[in-house]
């Protein structure tokens, strides 16, 4: 059985006070919740700050970004050593990075080769444009991002990856996918995983759902069987409305048992 994940990517927001603050808001709550893995993933200059508050509780850190080499001349670069040690996660790959920042199929490989050799856990974005959907290219543009983003890995490998399924249009404009069908997408994916290793590595994989993720449409995604969790962006700012995306996939995954 697949563990649920949800993560809250906060993208470029609060500095180390407010970080702070907002996990004040939830962390006793939110290490209460089992059946869950809930992960935080603040800016990288607030990970040792909240990596310090969530220290032994269930809670997980994540890191937004990294660069793939381990040491160097690349100013103003985060490297896989660097993270190692202080987070779990490493979210690669984001739309907004390779929208603003030119990250491109090849550059996310070697990101997600990097992470994987020093044990941090990708979570790799992929997902179609607007124009793409309208033009009834999701499918082939998510299966040849699922390839690129795998190449050189192992299935041991794999099993150490979770994947996001965010649609870009969906991405902080309140306009969220549905739940059938971020569902036929997310299992596409696992498909594609099964064609290029094997089906049980595919059915041990995680894959997430985002983009505008609330409190209100959680459950929609969450009762679908092929989605595994959630990457949340704006709502995941808001303590209150994060503990409750969290408690309801516990409650709707089954597993999950919820102490407030
Ligand atoms: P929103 O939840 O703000 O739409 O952002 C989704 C996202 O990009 C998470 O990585």
């Amino acid at each position: 059985m697949r563990v649920p994940i949800i993560a809250g990517n906060w993208k470029m927001n609060t500095n180390i006070p407010e970080a702070l603050a907002l996990v004040d808001g939830m962390l006793s709550p939110l290490d209460g919740i089992k059946g869950v893995e809930k992960v935080l993933c603040p800016p990288f200059v607030s990970l040792q700050a909240v990596g310090d508050k969530i220290a032994g509780t269930s809670v997980r850190l994540g890191a937004q970004n990294m660069y793939f080499q381990e040491r160097g001349a690349y100013t103003g670069e985060i490297s896989p050593v660097m993270l190692a040690g202080l987070c779990h996660y490493v979210i690669l790959g984001h739309s907004e990075r390779r929208q603003h920042f030119g990250e491109t199929d090849e550059l996310v490989n070697r990101k997600v080769q990097a992470a994987v050799s020093h044990k941090l856990v990708p979570i790799i974005c992929v997902g179609e444009s607007l124009a793409q959907n309208e033009e009834g290219l999701t499918n082939s543009v998510v299966r040849l991002q699922v390839k690129a983003a795998l190449q050189g890995l192992s299935p041991d490998d794999v099993k150490n990856v979770v994947f996001a399924y965010e649609p870009i249009w969906a991405i902080g404009t309140g306009k969220a996918a549905t739940g059938q069908g971020a569902n036929a997408v997310i299992g596409l994916i696992r498909a594609t995983v099964a064609g290029l290793y094997d089906r049980q590595t595919a059915q041990g994989l995680r894959i997430q759902y985002g983009g505008s993720v609330t409190a209100t449409n959680i459950a929609e995604f969450i009762r679908q069987p092929e989605i595994d969790g959630a990457l949340v962006g704006g709502a995941s700012l808001k303590a209150e409305e994060f503990l409750r995306i969290v408690e309801q996939t516990a409650q709707i995954k089954g597993a999950g048992t919820v102490s407030r």
